[in-house]
């Protein structure tokens, strides 16, 4: 869904003409006082507080590339039916959805619920052990990702229903809020499930900004890691390794809620064919391969997306802007940020880095930017563990959500969820579940007097 053209090209002249000066990854990087602190995606921000917040194209874009960006987002648009089918077939013959939009709703979020007509959920699966390239051994029968809907007539390999009772929580100041939690039956297998398999729930995610993570210099990224807590603020964190099937090569994971996918040709190629069955040239194999269910495929010669389809949906989650930070000056905002820094928040959701050199993308090249995350994954304790090994993250470990746009959530997509599952209804909730290395920083939010909880939850609404 693409937007008006932007109108920040004033902002975009000054940042460009600022970044000359590449500091070392220290304190100093965050001081914003020679910098537009609006520009969260330096070059690649704009300014629209509107449900479409999310899917506006970089600026800066040439008239051809502006055309790719828009093919590539009515493909992410485009719900796909069963072949034979003269456009848009291939689906299935088992998935998780038709679209990749209804996944990421707006280019946001998805919703957490399973149906039989589609989810924005799905479950991971695995048995313990690896495969050859120390990823996830797949579930023989099943693979790696449940798909839970089928083509008329194919039964699916699973029902999944999810049911979320209610945990009261109660502030040290005597103040009780209530927490989500989501707990997954699945049912009516296909087959036997494997004996002692590992799910992991996990929700579509937001798609914007991408571009930009994948420009981060691995040095920048690795410097961040402090394995043996040398600093001794509690926060370690590491890299994952992750196999890319196009490349064959092992390569730093940066997407993903694990970070278990290194590049967002990967990303999108896998989301075509684990979450709907479609084939291109970077997954050429059927979902269902070497299962039963491949006796539905007619033809699993041909690939069921034709190259220039899977390259344009790429280069739309590449290409597309970063809304700005808003509010900027509201003391409020502004006393709920210096409490994020103090509370070390900031040690895993790291504030600002800079984007490397990308002579292809003016706006994404060299870019100052504010993710809020150091794209690791770091231990976040038994309430969000998925006892699930994804590479090197372990059962308790996830990657750093990037909160740059979180506080849009309500606008993108109605009612907003948080966090890997979607399990949290409000920011409050989702920071409440931090644990493991996050334990200290929560623990000194939940103390707070609550007028100081409010200014950084309305920190993070500013984002
Ligand atoms: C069934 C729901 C579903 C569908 C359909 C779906 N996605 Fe996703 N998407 C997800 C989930 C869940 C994740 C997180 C995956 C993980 O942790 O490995 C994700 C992750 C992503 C990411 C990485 C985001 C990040 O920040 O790491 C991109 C990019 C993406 N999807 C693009 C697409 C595209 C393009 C399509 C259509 C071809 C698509 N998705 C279809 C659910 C879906
Ligand atoms: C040890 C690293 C770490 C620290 C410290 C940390 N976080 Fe997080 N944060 C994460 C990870 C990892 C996730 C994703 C967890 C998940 O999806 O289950 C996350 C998710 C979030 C989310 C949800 C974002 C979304 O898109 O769903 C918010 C909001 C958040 N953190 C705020 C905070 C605040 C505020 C603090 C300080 C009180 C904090 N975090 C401290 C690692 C950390």
């Amino acid at each position: 869904m693409k937007k008006k053209v932007s109108v920040i090209l004033g902002c975009v002249l000054t940042v460009t003409s600022m970044v000359m000066c590449r500091k070392a990854n220290n304190a100093a990087i965050d001081d914003d006082s020679n910098f537009d602190p609006r520009l969260s995606g330096g070059a690649a921000t704009f300014f629209d507080i509107s449900s479409s917040s999310f899917s506006t194209p970089i600026p800066g874009l040439s008239a051809n590339d502006e055309r790719i960006h828009e093919l590539g987002d009515a493909l992410f648009e485009q719900s796909f039916i069963a072949a034979p089918a003269p456009r848009f077939g291939g689906l299935g013959p088992i998935f998780n959805n038709v679209s990749c939009a209804n996944c990421h709703h707006n280019d946001g979020f998805g919703q957490p619920s399973f149906g039989q007509l589609g989810s924005s959920l799905l479950m991971r699966i695995s048995v313990p052990g690896t495969d050859a390239h120390g990823g996830p051994n797949p579930a023989p029968g099943f693979g790696g990702q449940l798909q839970n809907v089928g083509l008329y007539g194919v039964h699916p390999e699973v029902t999944v229903n999810l049911t979320c009772t209610e945990q009261s929580y109660t502030f040290p100041d005597g103040t009780i809020t209530s927490l989500h939690v989501p707990s997954y039956n699945i049912v009516d297998a296909y087959m036997p499930l494997p004996a002692g398999y590992m799910t992991s729930p996990r929700l579509g995610p937001p798609v914007f900004g991408l571009g930009l993570l994948e420009n981060i210099p691995e040095a920048t990224i690795l410097a961040f890691a402090d394995p043996a807590d040398a600093n001794g603020d509690g926060i370690t964190g590491h890299a994952n390794y992750v196999y890319n099937p196009f490349t064959k090569k092992t390569e730093l994971g940066r997407f993903g809620m694990k970070a278990n996918t290194s590049t967002l040709q990967v990303q999108v190629a896998t989301a075509f064919q684990q979450d709907m069955g479609l084939t291109s040239y970077v997954q050429p194999k059927k979902s269902v391969w070497g299962q039963d269910q491949m006796r539905y495929v007619s033809d699993s010669t041909a690939t069921d997306l034709a190259d220039t389809m899977v390259d344009a949906v790429i280069f739309y989650v590449r290409t597309l802007a970063v809304p700005a930070h808003r509010n900027v000056t509201d003391p409020q905002v502004k006393r709920g940020e210096l409490l994020f820094k103090q509370m070390n928040c900031a040690g895993c959701h790291r504030p600002t880095m800079y984007t490397g050199v990308n002579v292809n993308f003016p706006a994404l090249s060299n870019q100052r930017i504010h993710p809020y995350t150091d794209m690791l994954v770091h231990d976040m304790g038994a309430g969000l563990a998925d006892n699930r090994p994804d590479y090197l993250a372990t059962g308790t470990e996830w990657k750093t959500a990037a909160l740059w746009g979180v506080g849009m959530f309500e606008k993108t997509n109605g009612t907003p969820y948080y966090l890997h599952d979607g399990r949290a209804r409000t920011i409050q909730e989702a920071i409440l579940w931090h644990g493991g290395e996050a334990q200290r920083s929560k623990d000194q939010f939940a103390n707070l007097p609550k007028s100081d909880r409010d200014a950084v939850v309305a920190f993070l609404q500013s984002l």
